[in-house]
C-alpha cells in the first residue's frame, strides 16, 4: 500500500502569492486532511545561508556558481538525513514547498541554457518529482504593485526586467517540462480566496487519487 505523503510545490515570480497561499494550504491540509510540513527554497541550511549572502551582495560570485549552489541546496533539501523532504514523505507526511526546480529554470536561464539547467536538475528529478506544481501566474504589473507595497526599489527598471524575464522563462519551461511534473497554471491576478478555492479543489482530487490507488493496491 502506498502511504507516502504528497509533494506539493508552489512556483511563481515574486509577489505571485506563493508564500501566502502555500502557508494557507499547509494549515488547511493539517486541519482537514492529514499531516503537512511546510518548507521553502533557498533553504535555511548552511548552503542556503551562503545563497542568501550572495543575494544580499555580501558575497560576490558568478552566475554559474550561483546556479550550482541552488542545485546543491536542493539536493540537501531533498536528502538531508535529519530534515530532508524524503524523510517526511516516507513517514506519510505531506510536504509543501515554496519553490523547487522550476525556480532554477526561471532564474538561471539568462546565464545558462534552459536545456542545461534542466540537465543539472535531472539529479533532483531522478530522486523526487513533485506530485503537483501550482504555478501562480501573475502579470508583471500586478507583481510590481504587490511587492512595492512591502519594499523599496533601488532600481525599479532592473527589477521589472528581471521579473519579466523570470515570468517568460517560467512559461517556456512549463511548456517544455510541465506534463512530467503535473504543473497546473493558476491565474493569480485574482482575490486570494478565489485562487485558494481553485487550488483546494485540485488538492482534493490529488488526495482522492491517492486513496483510490491505496484501495486498488489492496489484495
Ligand atoms: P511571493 O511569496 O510569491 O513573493 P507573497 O505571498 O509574499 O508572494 O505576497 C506578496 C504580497 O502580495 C504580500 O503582501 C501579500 O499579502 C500580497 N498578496 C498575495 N496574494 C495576493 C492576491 N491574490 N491579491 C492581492 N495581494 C496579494
Ligand atoms: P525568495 O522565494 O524570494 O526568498 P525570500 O522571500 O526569502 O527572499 O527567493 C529568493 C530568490 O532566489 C528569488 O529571487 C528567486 C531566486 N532563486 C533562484 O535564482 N534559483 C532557484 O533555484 C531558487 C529556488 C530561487
Amino acid at each position: 500500500m502506498n502511504n507516502k505523503g504528497k509533494f506539493i510545490v508552489f512556483e511563481g515570480i515574486d509577489g505571485s502569492g506563493k508564500s501566502t497561499i502555500s502557508k494557507m494550504l499547509h494549515e488547511k491540509i493539517n486541519m482537514e486532511i492529514t499531516r503537512s510540513y511546510y518548507t521553502f527554497e533557498p533553504t535555511d541550511s548552511p548552503i542556503g545561508s551562503v545563497i542568501r549572502n550572495i543575494l544580499n551582495r555580501r558575497i560576490k560570485t558568478d552566475e554559474k556558481t550561483i546556479a550550482a549552489l541552488f542545485l546543491a541546496d536542493r539536493l540537501d533539501h531533498i536528502q538531508n538525513e535529519s530534515n530532508g523532504i524524503l524523510n517526511f514523505l516516507n513517514d506519510g507526511i505531506n510536504v509543501i514547498s515554496d519553490r523547487y526546480y522550476y525556480s532554477s529554470y526561471a532564474y538561471h536561464v539568462p546565464h545558462i541554457s534552459l536545456d542545461k539547467v534542466i540537465e543539472m536538475n535531472a539529479l533532483c528529478a531522478a530522486i523526487l518529482r513533485p506530485d503537483i506544481v501550482f504555478y501562480l501566474d501573475v502579470s508583471v504589473s500586478e507583481s510590481l504593485k504587490r511587492i512595492s507595497k512591502n519594499r523599496n526599489f533601488n532600481d525599479f527598471y532592473e527589477t521589472e526586467l528581471k521579473i519579466t524575464q523570470a515570468r517568460d522563462n517560467y512559461l517556456r519551461a512549463i511548456e517544455k517540462e510541465g506534463k512530467k511534473d503535473h504543473v497546473v497554471i493558476i491565474n493569480a491576478n485574482r482575490d486570494i480566496e478565489d485562487i485558494f478555492n481553485e487550488i483546494w479543489n485540485h488538492v482534493l482530487d490529488l488526495f482522492k487519487e491517492k486513496s483510490a490507488s491505496n484501495h486498488s493496491s489492496k489484495p
